[in-house]
Formats: C-alpha cells, structure tokens, sequence
C-alpha cells in the first residue's frame, strides 16, 4: 500500500472536487439571466472537468492500495452570481496548492505518473480560476 499521507490527501482532494462538481451543476441550474449567461454555461462546461478529476483520483486511489471514501460537502451555494466567481476563484485556488504538494508528495514517492497528472490538474485548477476572474472583470 502507498504512503497513508499520500492516500489521505488523494482523498481529501477527491471530497474536494466531488463537492465542486456538485456545486457547478447546482450554479449552472439555478443562474438565470442574459446578463450571467455566459457564466452559466462555464459553470455547465467546467463540470465534466471536474468529474473526470474525481474519476482519476478515485481509480488511482484504489490502484494505490486505498479506498475511496465519499463526504461532499453540500452546503447551498450563495444566491449572488459574483458571490460564487469570488468564491470559487478562491476554492479553486487552493485547488492548485493542494495538487502542487501531491505532485510533490507523489515524486518523494518515486511516482512519476501521479506527479505529472497532479501538476496537470494544477494547471486545469488555475485554468479554471483565471476564466472566472475574467467572468467576474
Ligand atoms: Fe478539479
Ligand atoms: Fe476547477
């Protein structure tokens, strides 16, 4: 089995991005409004980034010796559409962080393909932030 620090953090960040995607697809139903429409359908799109995050964690946890353990977190998101860019810019923000150090982590750990895919969704994490700033202005 690998590191258990390493299995927990896959975990904290598989809760993370399984409460993200869970929070997208609720945005994305309940933004009306022309003015916030393109804000919608990036909230619409960035879901299936999100799961397939989710679906990599989970699959890696589990070739990794764990089990993946599922405790979203569901509070509603806020009614104001600038509440939830603010919001998630920061969420995803710390996204970033957290899959800079299980990069980190997973290198100590001699795990190259793990390393890379971390730093990848890193990218997708900042990637994510900087379209919302743009959304927000
Ligand atoms: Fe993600
Ligand atoms: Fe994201």
């Amino acid at each position: 089995m690998a590191n258990q620090e390493l299995l927990n953090k896959l975990n904290d960040s598989l809760n993370r991005e399984v409460s993200t995607f869970l929070r997208y697809m609720l945005q994305g139903a309940l933004i009306k409004g022309a003015e916030w429409e393109a804000v919608r359908q990036m909230y619409l799109a960035e879901v299936a980034d999100e799961v397939g995050h989710a679906q990599y964690l989970a699959s890696k946890i589990v070739m990794l010796g764990g089990t993946p353990s599922l405790n979203p977190d569901l509070t509603p998101p806020p009614n104001d559409v600038k509440t939830m860019l603010q919001n998630d810019i920061a969420e995803e923000q710390a996204d970033v962080v957290g899959y800079t150090e299980l990069a980190e982590l997973a290198e100590a750990e001699g795990l190259i393909d793990l390393k890379m895919k971390m730093e990848e969704q890193a990218a997708d994490e900042a990637a994510h932030a900087e379209n919302m700033q743009r959304l927000l202005g």
